[in-house]
């Protein structure tokens, strides 16, 4: 098993959801964070006044799933969660030793 978090732009969630749920995806993880990439934030200009915003407001999504359904999750988020622009977001991949479900004391992919 894996997981997957991606970092993706608040306003690319629906997208994302709708096109993870025709995939089939089962369960999902959602957080707001807070993050810079490359460019370390933006600058923005208020009153006249230039200043550097080094933190732009994310989400991070937790996918834990099957090693063979892996890259095909990672290619969905990819196509519905880009705009072509900078701070389009990451995704990254972990191994996962266990999942258990806490109802039924299923483990392993069972329990995804
Ligand atoms: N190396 C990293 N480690 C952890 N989180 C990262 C990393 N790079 C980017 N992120 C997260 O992904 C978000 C989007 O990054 P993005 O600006 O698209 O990356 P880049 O500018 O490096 O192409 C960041 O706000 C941050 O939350
Ligand atoms: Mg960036």
């Amino acid at each position: 098993m894996k997981k997957i978090e991606a970092i993706i732009r608040p306003e690319m969630f629906e997208s994302v959801r709708d096109a993870l749920l025709k995939i089939g995806c089962q369960g999902l993880t959602v957080s707001e964070v807070e993050g810079h990439g490359k460019q370390k934030g933006l600058v923005q200009q208020w009153r006249g006044e230039k200043y550097q915003v080094y933190l732009l407001p994310k989400l991070k999504l937790e996918i834990v799933a099957r090693d063979r359904d892996v890259e095909l999750i990672v290619r969905t988020i990819m196509d519905s969660a880009g705009t072509g622009q900078i701070g389009d977001g990451k995704i990254f991949v972990y191994d996962v030793s266990t999942a258990v479900r806490i109802r039924t004391g299923e483990k392993g992919e069972k329990a995804l």
